[in-house]
């Protein structure tokens, strides 16, 4: 009557994922405009900056702000397409640097060269015959957004998005399938500068801003849906969110319920997008928390009508939670969320829990929360990797933390869950988001660079490209053995 899973799907969309202002560098050239994320310094001010506390608009001397060359991707993209080729890549996650294209983000005509510039990426990914993955918006604001109108604090963002997003859809309508609106799109409650452009002012209600920041970005991504499926009738777009189940410390009933209000924070904004509105639990926390959204009628009509065809995701680490004192002081904020130290599981070198049984908990709660396709866009272990004499990297922690993961989601699969995809987080080194450094690889490929901006630039494939390299090959196969 039913026929056991027994293998990933045909057609999995095995690839590695990355960000504009994590890989291309070239930050003002061909017309390009500076966005929020090339004022991040990295060190001691960043995460100060990045929670919309810091304002970092003047560029300061001393600072050194990695977005500036990043890998040079820009410049290099060629080399480095051809490696993920190598692996064997079915699927390559990237995002477009709005201000390569409206180097401010109001201008009335779009940035020619910055438009080329993907043509020539998505061209190159198209002859290996990789499929762009491309998120619209990774973190990075054209700075005149901030600056100008306070980022997603401010409503006249929607339409400047949907400008944006349409003039992406008419240009790469015959090169891009696969689309996201915004990436991680619950971390703007965390790192309001970082997610949406946002600086606080003295004295500013901070929940009030942010639900109304994401509140703008909801009503922007579901004008992105529609217009997306107007021009690309055959594409597919989602939503992204950062995930990561979330287990009690103990059985006391309260512990449970923690639980249930971290991970409804989380899921809050996925379910407007995915169910298209606010679920009830949110209106009640709106109402007992003093917050008070400006919503239109016609809002509540398009987040209704243009809801997600497939739910991207995150997934690093599953976290922890008590209501007790005692156990919260045992607390890792490694991660930007923040856990209670979970006993039975272990930490990375920057304090991320390593869990993954919960990556097959997490696939199985978004399945049945949504019931939609899953593309895990975002996963892999930030280490430090040491470059041998003979231009080796062993870098065996990092197979190891992929073949648990792997073998997890080939579980989900045998769960029912409809996986389409899995793109593993920096597949060539990058600048870390949280801490700006290069010291934090997630790489198959290294890129000789260093924290202080020093190093040739150089790509050496590490022992994982090898490994990931026969994954593809066999589509996963040895998980189903
Ligand atoms: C995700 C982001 O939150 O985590 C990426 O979408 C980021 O941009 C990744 O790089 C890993 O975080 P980090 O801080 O190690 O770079």
């Amino acid at each position: 009557m039913f026929n056991k899973i027994n293998s990933f799907p045909e057609g999995f969309l095995w690839g590695g994922a990355t960000a504009a202002n994590q890989i291309e560098g070239a930050y003002l050239a061909d017309g390009k405009g500076l966005t929020t994320i090339d004022l991040m310094p990295k060190g001691s001010k960043r995460n100060e900056v990045a929670m919309g506390n810091l304002n970092s608009f003047e560029p300061e001397g001393e600072e050194v702000y990695p977005s500036h060359e990043a890998i040079d991707f820009y410049h290099r993209y060629k080399e480095d397409i051809a490696l993920f080729s190598e692996m064997g890549f079915k699927s390559f996650r990237m995002s477009i640097s709005w201000s390569r294209i409206f180097p401010n983000g109001d201008d009335l005509t779009p940035n020619e060269a910055g438009l080329q510039f993907y043509d020539n990426v998505f061209d190159e990914l198209l002859k290996y015959n990789i499929e762009p993955i491309v998120t619209i918006c990774h973190f990075d604001l054209p700075v005149n957004l901030a600056k100008t109108y306070g980022g997603w604090k401010n409503r006249a963002m929607i339409s400047l998005f949907e400008k944006y997003s349409k003039t992406l859809f008419e240009r790469y309508k015959t090169k891009v399938k696969y689309w996201m609106t915004f990436n991680e799109i619950n971390m703007l409650l965390h790192l309001p500068y970082t997610g949406a452009g946002i600086i606080f002012e003295e004295g500013e209600n901070k929940q009030q801003v942010l639900y109304q920041a994401a509140h703008h970005e909801l009503v922007a991504s579901a004008l992105a849906v529609k217009a997306c499926h107007e021009i690309i009738p055959n594409a597919m777009i989602c939503c992204m969110l950062a995930a990561g189940n979330v287990y009690p410390y103990s059985s006391n009933p309260e512990d449970y319920w923690a639980v249930m209000e971290m991970e409804r924070e989380s899921y809050l904004l996925i379910d407007v997008q995915s169910k298209g509105e606010y679920p009830g639990y949110a209106k009640r926390f709106f109402i007992e928390n003093g917050i008070d959204l400006q919503i239109t009628s016609d809002d509540l009509e398009i987040l209704q009508k243009y809801t997600v065809d497939y739910i991207g995701f995150s997934y690093y680490s599953s976290r922890c939670t008590s209501v007790d004192p005692e156990v919260l002081k045992n607390y890792t904020d490694g991660n930007v969320f923040g856990s209670v130290l979970n006993p039975y599981l272990e930490t990375s070198d920057w304090g991320w829990t390593i869990d993954p049984k919960g990556l097959r908990i997490t696939c199985n709660q978004i399945h049945e929360r949504y019931n939609k396709p899953l593309f895990i866009v975002e996963n892999g272990l930030g280490a430090q990797d040491t470059l041998l004499k003979d231009d080796t990297i062993e870098d065996d922690y990092r197979i190891k933390y992929l073949d648990l993961h792997f073998a997890e989601i080939a579980e989900a699969i045998k769960d029912g869950v409809d996986i389409i995809g899995y793109t593993s987080w920096g597949p060539i080194d990058l600048v870390s988001n949280g801490t700006g450094e290069m010291k934090k690889r997630y790489g198959f490929i290294y890129v000789d660079k260093h924290n202080d901006g020093t190093g040739t630039l150089r790509r050496i494939k590490k022992k994982s490209f090898f490994w990931y390299k026969d994954i593809i090959a066999e589509n996963g196969s040895k998980y189903f053995e």
